[in-house]
């Protein structure tokens, strides 16, 4: 069984969780990104903007051929309650692809359910596990304990294939 970890980050914080499950799962990361800039409050401004215009970006080409992955872990920062303009893209075009996902998100304090549930809508499928991680769990180092239970979460329905 081979899993694959795809995520968007614009200030690290998912990308955190990202390689803590990559790392636990020993399975490779695809960052995704897009050539807007997005840094500072500019960038913060678009950000808002493309998810309410819920406007596509242009992912360019992945490095992994996502459709060879049993599974698929994808994660996203919640924006405005909905998950990234980025990581809804990917879902929007690679998702028919995927065999199994699970998702994660990171948030600072509201809409991580209304996300997790928006992933599983557009991606028109239900996940086999969840994790949403706040970022303040990120700074402080108690996510461990949260990825920890996600990855135990997948080994234990992937008994004994995942690898
Ligand atoms: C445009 C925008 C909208 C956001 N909206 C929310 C929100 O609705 N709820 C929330 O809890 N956090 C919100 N956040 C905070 C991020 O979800 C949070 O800081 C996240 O961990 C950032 O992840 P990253 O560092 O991987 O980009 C928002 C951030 C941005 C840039």
């Amino acid at each position: 069984m081979k899993a694959l970890v795809v995520y968007y980050s614009r200030t690290g914080t998912t990308k955190k969780v990202a390689d803590a499950i990559a790392n636990a799962l020993k399975c490779p990361v695809e960052a995704l990104s897009d050539p807007k800039n997005r840094r500072g409050p500019i960038g913060y401004a678009r950000c808002a903007k493309d998810i309410i215009l819920r406007r596509r970006v242009d992912l360019g080409k992945l490095k992994k051929d996502v459709s060879k992955y049993d599974l698929v872990i994808i994660g996203t920062p919640v924006w405005l309650h909905q998950p990234s303009s980025i990581t809804r893209t990917f879902m929007q075009d690679y998702c028919k692809k995927l065999k199994k996902v699970a998702f994660f998100c990171t948030y600072m304090g509201a809409g991580e359910k209304h996300v997790l549930k928006s992933m599983a809508a557009v991606c028109g499928k239900e996940p086999v596990a969840t994790l949403s991680v706040r970022s303040l769990e990120v700074y402080n180092g108690t996510y461990v304990h949260k990825v920890n239970g996600f990855v135990d979460e997948l080994k234990h329905i992937f008994k004994p294939k995942l690898k």
